[in-house]
């Protein structure tokens, strides 16, 4: 057997010790892999002046498959741009799947399964911001092209299939952002017709949040632009657990990029606090885009096997640290 190579980021804040603990869970299994760690985020920056540097990108792009950490962006440094952004829209990581399912802990909603499909590339997210009228007036620049609203879609579609979810609901602000976000909901809906077997419908993102928090088991898969899926998906995220479970894949044609939704949390840097079951949960999309879906399932099933034994962090009511949440899930994969 081959060995997958994975190339590890782990960024700023927490990102180190939850990278850290996913991979000893991947260690545990049996299959082999290859490491490679590259460097992104704010310390690297004040290193080298590059908060993703081209290096970085080579090893993504040699990479089987990418696990990331998190980074800080501090707000009020001028000219910073984080590199998440830059990294998604380089290597076009254009489908952002952020999956919320109920957990078996008091703290969930129950019957929950759904997935955010967010765009991942465009939106208010392309950067172009000015400040005009010295600067007293900021101006940002939205842009969603038919290519990107087409494939994001098609994408929305095809995982409705995949994981049998009930419909497919196209979330946009078509009311007052009518060309942008109304070509979105244009696009979406006759992609739709392609797939005849798959229930869709369209809602506005307002009431879309509302009823998230009135009615969540309603949802199978929402697709939606980028701002508004970054909001929805911390918003679904609490509905099930909160952050410390949420994860992601930023999946494109040639790579892909898996990360916990939660950032670097700095408050909890170095006190082995965070919750690694975000990362660990990520991991478990990652295993599944290379094709070993048996040790997916096997550590998602851990993984609700350790919240039911109360072997969690101090945001799911637990005691343990980051370190000790993690072993709790080698034991429980019967690893050592
Ligand atoms: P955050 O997600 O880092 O943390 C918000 C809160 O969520 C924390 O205070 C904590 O209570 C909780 N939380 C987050 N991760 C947790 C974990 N693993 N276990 C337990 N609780 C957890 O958001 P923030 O505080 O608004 O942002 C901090 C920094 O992270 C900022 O610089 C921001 O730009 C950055 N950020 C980065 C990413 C990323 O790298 N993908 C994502 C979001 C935010
Ligand atoms: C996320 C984060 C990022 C985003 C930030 C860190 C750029 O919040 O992955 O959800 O806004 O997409
Ligand atoms: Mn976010």
């Amino acid at each position: 057997m081959s060995a997958y190579r994975i190339c590890l980021l782990p960024g700023d804040g927490i990102g180190p010790e939850v990278v850290g603990a996913a991979r000893r869970v991947l260690d545990s299994l049996p299959l082999s892999f290859e490491w490679t760690e590259a460097g992104i985020g704010f310390g690297v920056w004040q290193q080298c002046g590059n908060p993703l540097p081209d290096e970085t990108l080579q090893a993504i792009k040699s990479a089987h498959a990418t696990l990331f950490g998190s980074v800080t962006t501090p707000p009020d440094i001028a000219n910073y741009r984080s590199p998440v952004l830059r990294m998604r829209q380089e290597l076009d990581l254009y489908a952002n799947l952020r999956p919320c399912r109920s957990i078996p802990h008091a703290i969930s909603r129950p019957n929950i399964n759904l997935l955010v499909v967010r765009e991942n590339t465009e939106d208010l997210y392309i950067g172009r911001e000015r400040l005009e009228d010295n600067g007293n007036t900021a101006i940002g620049e939205m842009q969603i092209t038919r290519r990107a609203s087409e494939r994001i879609a098609r994408a929305a579609f095809e995982q409705a299939r995949l994981r049998s979810l009930n419909k497919v609901t196209v979330v946009h602000k078509a009311n007052v952002l009518r060309q942008t976000t109304g070509l979105f909901r244009r696009v979406a809906l006759e992609v739709a017709q392609e797939y005849p077997d798959i229930p869709v419908e369209d809602m506005l993102v307002d009431t879309c949040a509302m009823e998230l928090i009135r009615a969540p088991e309603q949802f199978g898969v929402i697709v939606t632009t980028n701002l508004f899926g970054d909001i929805l998906s911390d918003e679904a995220s609490m509905l099930v657990g909160g952050l410390g479970l949420a994860c992601s894949g930023n999946i494109g044609a040639e790579t892909a990029v898996f990360e916990p939704v939660h950032g670097s949390a700095p408050k909890m840097a170095g006190l082995d606090q965070a919750n690694p079951l975000a990362t660990i949960l990520s991991t478990a999309m990652l295993l599944d885009y290379l094709g070993e879906g048996e040790q997916a399932r096997r550590i998602e099933a851990a993984v609700l096997t350790a919240i039911r034994q109360n072997q969690v962090t101090s945001d799911l009511g637990g005691t343990l640290g980051t370190q000790a949440a993690a072993d709790a899930i080698i034991n429980l994969l019967g690893g050592n």
